[in-house]
């Protein structure tokens, strides 16, 4: 069977909101957890996509919990990294994020994923959410504002 060769989706046009928080990065607070999402990008098992991703989370209490991207050869079992540094986080008994720094080896900085960002809410609705790469650029943002409307523990029990 000879497959034709796939290509991804091309959008073009202008987008409906502007990307707020992308700029160069300035606060000097974010360096240790910034060290950890590199060093943590370096464990990644990516032999598939060949794209490491390392995140670090502080819970609220300061404590740090690290995840790198985990791949698998049935793609769909992929864990992502910063899914991986939120159950670090729950697994050593913290349930709220203050800030999650992702990195990435890239030029620039790499927004999580839809996935990871209903995980994140879970534990950090308000969270600050940082990416950041080998290029000078970065994104500062909040998990609110990444996924608005977001479905939450709350909506549960909001059944008549
Ligand atoms: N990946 C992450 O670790 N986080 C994201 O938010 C987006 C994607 C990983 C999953 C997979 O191992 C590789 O990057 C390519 O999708």
């Amino acid at each position: 069977m000879q497959l034709k060769k796939q290509t991804t989706p091309q959008f073009s046009g202008p987008r409906s909101t502007p990307l707020p928080g992308l700029g160069p990065l300035v606060d000097p607070a974010l360096q240790p957890l910034i060290a950890e999402a590199r060093r943590v990008a370096q464990l990644a098992y990516c032999p598939h996509s060949h794209f490491p991703v390392g995140a670090a989370i502080e819970a609220e209490g300061g404590e740090v919990c690290v995840g790198c991207n985990v791949e698998n050869a049935s793609f769909g079992l992929t864990i992502c990294a910063e899914r991986n540094a939120a159950f670090q986080m729950v697994s050593h008994g913290r349930r709220q994020i203050r800030t999650v720094v992702i990195y990435t080896p890239t030029a620039e900085p790499t927004a999580p994923c839809g996935a990871c960002r209903q995980v994140l809410n879970e534990f950090g609705p308000r969270a600050r959410v940082v990416s950041v790469c080998d290029g000078p650029g970065s994104l500062d943002t909040t998990l609110d504002r990444l996924l608005p409307h977001a479905f939450g523990p709350g909506n549960l029990s909001g059944l008549t």
